[in-house]
């Protein structure tokens, strides 16, 4: 950590911050200081950080925790969403495993604020050694009285165990996470209700993903004030960022929101391999945006990203060089939707099997110019009138890089023959 500016999370690979260590650097006095004051006053510090989800909505955070503790209804659930499930994200992996007490702390913490005395990690079953190294975690949390029946003496108490998701993509969706949790199928439910107000069981349930509520124990010890100044006025405190594909440096970063995604790319990831050129960067996911160099000036930020079209989503960022093909890249996105829908509404359903149709009529070299137009149609339809998050967000990657790069869906239809560019994985 010496000599760079501290951060959330200070991300050191090779480092596991066991109880001990977290202990000796300062880890759980944030608890034992929200534990001795009233939880308005937190929840109020929370607010005043400016922290969001960081799970893909964006939501308030402390608004959020709010919402839960105002309800008259006395019995409340957290649960914190490490399903991890977008192509390309591996930041909740982790801290998961490299800082589990930070995550463990920001749970007890939510979950005093939002007087919830249950709670649950949904984490997916791919991640068995996550789940292994959770429960030796939360064991250890136990035998210190940091959870339990009565943390740190005050009277408060918390359970919490592991749920073990089955691999559905759509489980991460926090509704279909609820039915997923119930014992019944991951479908998701119609919204509202929403979760703050009828969640598990029909209680009202906080749920935030994991980076979100790691992020509480740096803010109550430190203060919205220090957390306001990483970031930008619009956008508060730092993002963990999964970069992949075709840079000399892959792996996960922690960078304060403002920083551009040019500079993520440069600085961090050490730019493309030699003597390649950027084509397109994919930002945020298999369910977001592909996007050309010369929009990578835009900054880290909700409100420039949303008026660029850029979803950050998880965070993830998936560089693609000029030996990429966008058409192969697309289609691979649209092969794993077209997996993972659930099939509960039309849109969604029949969108993905008309676009996967084309799309390989397109890579097959048998596509004409009113496949495109259609393509279009299909990703208006699902964006606008699917039922769920998977179906409106799908067409992300198929929308943009029809903007950005159409002429590659037109070569396609013009060479009446096989493309000559590289398969890849999404
Ligand atoms: C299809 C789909 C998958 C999702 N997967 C995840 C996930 O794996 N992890 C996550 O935290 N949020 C995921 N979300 C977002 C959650 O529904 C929810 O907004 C989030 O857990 C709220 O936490 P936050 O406020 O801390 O961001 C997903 C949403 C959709 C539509
Ligand atoms: S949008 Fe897709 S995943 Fe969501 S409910 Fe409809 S079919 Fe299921």
């Amino acid at each position: 950590m010496s000599g760079r500016p501290e951060l959330v999370f200070n991300i050191d690979p090779d480092e596991y911050v066991d109880l001990p260590l977290y202990r000796s650097r300062g880890g759980f006095s944030a608890l034992k200081k929200a534990l001795a004051s009233v939880p308005e006053s937190s929840i109020g510090e929370i607010k005043a950080s400016g922290l969001r989800g960081r799970g893909g909505a964006a939501f308030p955070t402390g608004k959020k925790i709010e919402m839960v503790r105002s309800s008259s209804v006395l019995e409340r659930f957290i649960i914190c969403n490490a399903d991890e499930g977008e192509p390309g994200t591996f930041k909740d992996r982790f801290i998961m495993t490299h800082l589990p007490f930070q995550l463990i702390e920001g749970i007890a913490i939510a979950a005093y604020l939002a007087g919830a005395s249950e709670g649950y990690i949904y984490v997916r079953h791919e991640y068995s050694e996550v789940q292994s190294k959770l429960h030796a975690a939360i064991r250890d949390a136990i035998g210190a009285d940091l959870l339990g029946d009565n943390i740190l003496g005050s009277g408060y108490g918390l359970s919490l165990k592991i749920f073990s998701g089955a691999g559905s993509y759509l489980c991460g969706e926090e509704t279909a996470l609820l039915s997923s949790i119930e014992g019944r199928k991951g479908r998701p439910r119609l919204k509202p209700p929403y979760p703050t107000e009828s969640g598990l069981w029909n209680r009202p349930t906080l749920i935030n993903n994991v980076e979100t509520l790691a992020n509480i124990p740096k803010i109550l010890e430190k203060g919205a004030q220090w957390y306001r100044s990483l970031g930008t006025p619009d956008s508060r405190g730092t993002k963990l960022i999964s970069m992949s594909g075709d840079i000399q440096k892959r792996g996960l970063v922690e960078v304060p929101f403002g920083i551009t995604f040019a500079e993520i790319i440069g600085r961090c990831g050490d730019g493309p391999k030699p003597g390649r050129t950027i084509k397109a960067v994919n930002i945020g996911g298999a369910s977001g945006v592909l996007v050309p160099p010369r929009m990578l000036d835009t900054p880290l930020e909700y409100k420039a990203c949303a008026e660029a079209g850029i979803t950050i989503g998880s965070g993830a960022v998936f560089v693609l060089d000029d030996t990429r093909s966008i058409l192969q890249n697309v289609r691979n996105r649209i092969r794993f939707f077209l997996h993972e829908s659930c099939g509960k509404c039309t849109p969604c359903r029949e969108g993905l099997r008309q676009a996967n149709i084309i799309l390989n009529k397109l890579a097959a070299g048998s596509a004409g110019k009113n496949d495109i137009a259609a393509l279009e149609r299909y990703t208006r339809a699902m964006q606008d009138a699917s039922f769920c998050g998977l179906g409106q967000a799908a067409g992300n990657s198929l929308r943009s890089s029809l903007s950005y790069y159409r002429k590659e869906y037109s070569d396609c239809c013009r060479k009446n023959g096989k493309t000559d560019h590289k398969e890849e994985s999404a």
